[in-house]
């Protein structure tokens, strides 16, 4: 099955009104390949996602980053998924890294925010990763399919659900892993996939990499057969960002 190519854009916690709206304009006033050959997701920071929704391209989605693990209620300074909802934003990124070690989610508690996220309807970018100190010990397998055991166990709807392999040790730090690494891994998770979900959902999954993505580096992971596209940090700021959608195979 070809799988359509998918490129989102983690903003994390930056940005102002103004800069916002500049990105969006960027965006807006962009050359890229039609919605049949790439999805676009673009994730700003809860405060922006109205402006961001009203302001984009109407080919281009928005996700949020995150949202809480049960139905609204007596849980201070979190959004729900259905506030998320209420503001038309269909996707949310579950799981980053960032927040399973800044703020100790776990592998479980990521699973069940992907289930309350999906019984909800949003569609949900799924994060697994290993640190350096796991890949040079040789549990990067063992990491990832431990994280993507616990979403599994909890997906209801693997149509909505997009897995996104960013190696904690290529986030934010330049260290892009080689092509090589990154289609060794998403082939082996899509065989995990196989192996435990099923081949036509392996088969239909997207995995996309995540990791110091930017536009020079972009084209030759596209090029490799098992990444089905990208979740770009700090690129994601910039114009490259396009030249990292124009990857699109
Ligand atoms: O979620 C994507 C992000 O973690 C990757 O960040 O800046 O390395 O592209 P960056």
């Amino acid at each position: 099955m070809a799988r359509k190519f998918f490129v989102g854009g983690n903003w994390k916690c930056n940005g102002t009104t103004e800069e916002v709206k500049k990105i969006v304009t960027m965006l807006n006033d962009a050359e890229v390949p039609s919605e049949d050959v790439v999805e676009v997701v673009v994730s700003p920071p809860f405060v922006f996602l109205p402006v961001v929704k009203s302001l984009l391209r109407p080919d281009f989605q928005v996700a949020a980053q995150n949202c809480w693990v049960r139905k609204v209620g007596a849980f201070t300074g979190e959004i729900s998924a259905e506030m998320l909802l209420n503001l038309g934003i269909p996707w949310v990124i579950l799981g980053h890294s960032e927040r399973r070690s800044l703020l100790n989610e776990s592998n479980e508690f990521v699973g069940d925010k992907v289930a309350y996220a999906l019984s909800l309807g949003l569609k949900v970018i799924a994060c697994i990763g290993e640190t350096l100190q796991q890949r040079e010990s040789g549990s990067t397998m063992a990491v990832v399919a431990a994280q993507t055991k616990a979403i599994a166990d909890k997906v209801t709807n693997w149509a909505n659900v997009v897995l996104a392999y960013e190696p904690v040790w290529a986030i934010g730090t330049g260290k892009v892993a080689t092509p090589a690494q990154a289609q060794d891994v998403h082939r082996q998770l899509r065989k995990w996939v196989h192996d435990n979900v099923g081949a036509e959902v392996a088969d239909s999954t997207r995995i996309i990499y995540g990791g110091s993505v930017n536009g020079s580096n972009c084209k030759e992971l596209a090029e490799q057969p098992d990444v089905d596209g990208f979740l770009v940090g700090g690129a994601s700021l910039k114009p490259e960002f396009i030249d990292i959608i124009k990857s699109a195979t």
